[in-house]
């Protein structure tokens, strides 16, 4: 898809990930990004880097009516990128299974519903992509991270089950699976499993580049950093060697 001229709506984009894909956006020659937060204040700052063309917008992944009125607000967009996502430390054995529930709530049916909100969107205004950033845990169960690994596997399967139903409303469908990338959400991983520290950490401004490379080329699978890209070739041939990696780390 032509990343010049289009008009994109991020989840999650006050921090991390989707903030360095707002710049990302502007930097290509989106015509408006919509940064979406569950918290608009938080947005201040990204507003700030280019008031004419970043537009803040309300999205709480766990609040339907958000999701709805974006949807309404955001009327113009042709590119929608589910980045928001949350994770929750612990064993699926014995763990708070509220957590559990929690991550795959948002990861999962919440990016369900922006999906759904903004599919007729997109096919209103004659066509785009939809991008949804997943994890390479999508392909195996690491035991610490708790549900997310399970979370994004769903979140692959969904990615894979709207391409063939949207390709013919003129919706790509692309797959983003990151590596470790050093944000918030890492530094969290890290401080309750320091192992995590033995590997290499890409930075979100990397990933944002190398996804928006990804959506221009019209990859539906991007591994957007070295390591993905080493879990990404292994998984085309030894999907039970990446269940061991992912797993063993
Ligand atoms: N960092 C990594 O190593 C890594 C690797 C692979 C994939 N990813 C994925 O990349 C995406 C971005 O992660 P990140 O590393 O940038 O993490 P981050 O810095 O922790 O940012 C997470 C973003 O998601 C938002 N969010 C969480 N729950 C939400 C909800 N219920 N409704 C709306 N927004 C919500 C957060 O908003 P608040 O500020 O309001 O909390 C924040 O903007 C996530 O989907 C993550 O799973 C990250």
């Amino acid at each position: 898809m032509d990343i010049e001229g289009s008009v994109v709506l991020v989840t999650g984009a006050n921090r991390g990930i989707g903030r360095a894909l707002v710049d990302a956006f502007l930097a290509r020659g989106a015509a408006r990004v919509y940064a979406a937060a569950r918290n608009p204040a938080s947005l201040d700052p990204v507003v700030a880097g280019d008031p004419a063309r970043v537009v803040p917008v309300e999205v709480d992944l766990s609040a339907p009516d958000t999701i709805a009125a974006a949807a309404t607000t955001a009327a113009d967009v042709t590119l929608l990128v589910n980045n928001a996502g949350s994770h929750g430390m612990g064993h699926l054995l014995d763990m708070d299974l509220a957590l559990v529930e929690e991550v795959m709530r948002t990861n999962y049916l919440g990016t369900l519903r922006v999906l759904r909100a903004f599919a007729p969107v997109i096919e209103g205004n004659g066509g785009g992509a939809v991008v949804n950033v997943i994890s390479i845990g999508a392909f195996g169960g690491t035991p610490s991270l708790g549900g997310y690994p399970a979370s994004k596997a769903a979140l692959h399967s969904l990615t894979q089950a709207v391409r063939p139903d949207l390709a013919p409303r003129g919706i790509s469908v692309h797959g983003v699976f990151p590596g470790p990338v050093d944000t918030d959400m890492f530094d969290d991983v890290l401080g309750h499993e320091p192992v995590f520290g033995e590997f290499p950490r890409a930075t979100a401004a990397e990933v944002a580049r190398a996804t928006l490379d990804g959506i221009a080329a019209d990859a539906e699978d991007i591994f957007p950093d070295s390591f993905a890209a080493e879990v990404g070739e292994m998984w085309r041939v030894d999907p039970k060697g990446v269940e061991r990696r992912l797993s063993g780390i």
